[in-house]
């Protein structure tokens, strides 16, 4: 599904991702690890468009993400859920709201939208917090809000950067857990972490970068550094 074909980029002088081979087979969950500064969101940028590389192939389903067009981008992204670390939700929204903008914006029906969003706030573990707004929220629950909004499109692919990094123990291992479900439900999930433990709790294949070089690669992997 993903292919990373010797892939390299660099910003000026530092040099992120060096010659990068890999490949993420579909329903594939997949653990990117490694200490601060190894390249992890610079793959997952490259994957979203969001940074291109200067040199290699990226393609997912076929098409080469390093050659598409700007305006192509926004397709490519309504395959691609993605969260982050830093949950940017609407304040003033309440969890529902917030998941129903994704599809709002993209001109879903009302009817739809009121049928959808619940099932995915089951899905991430929310119904209860249907109408909670950001500020009643845990930092759990509110990353779930994010995961929610990031599967309102059905991605076929969900990229998770970092999500448990400002969470503590354990609703960091109930973001895990949510996205085990979402994965076992055939969504292909590829969560870049430095949380040790967790990555060695998950046991699904795991690929180690150091330096921008993928030095291990295990199905059933262990984080080793
Ligand atoms: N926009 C940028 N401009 C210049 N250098 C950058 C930029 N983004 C990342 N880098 C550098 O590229 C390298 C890889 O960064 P990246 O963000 O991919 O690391 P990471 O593995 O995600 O780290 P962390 O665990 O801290 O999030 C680092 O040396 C970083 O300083
Ligand atoms: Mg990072």
């Amino acid at each position: 599904m993903i292919k990373f074909d010797k892939v390299t980029k660099a910003y000026g002088k530092i040099a992120a991702l060096k010659d990068i081979s890999i490949g993420i087979q579909k329903g594939e969950f997949l653990s990117v690890v490694g200490q601060s500064g190894a390249g992890k969101s610079t793959l997952i940028k490259l994957i979203i468009g969001e940074e291109r590389p200067d040199s290699g192939r990226i393609l997912i389903d076929d098409i080469d993400v390093a050659k598409i067009r700007s305006s192509d981008i926004p397709y490519l992204r309504r395959k691609i859920g993605v969260v982050f670390q830093d949950i940017k939700l609407l304040p003033s929204r309440t969890a529902f709201e917030n998941v129903a903008f994704a599809l709002e914006v993209s001109g879903e029906k009302e009817s739809k939208i009121k049928t959808e969003v619940p099932k995915i706030l089951e899905l991430v573990g929310l119904s209860d917090k249907t109408d909670a707004f950001p500020n009643e929220m845990s930092g759990g629950e509110k990353q779930r809000v994010a995961i929610a909004r990031a599967l309102a499109h059905k991605p076929v692919l969900l990229l998770a950067d970092e999500p448990t990094g400002n969470l503590d123990s354990i609703n960091a291992w109930e973001i895990i857990q949510v996205l085990l479900k979402i994965n076992s439900k055939g969504t292909t999930v590829v969560l870049a972490t430095h949380a040790k433990d967790l990555v060695n709790s998950i046991k699904k294949r795991v690929v180690t970068i150091e330096k921008g070089q993928v030095v291990y690669d295990q199905e059933k992997g262990k984080y080793v550094l």
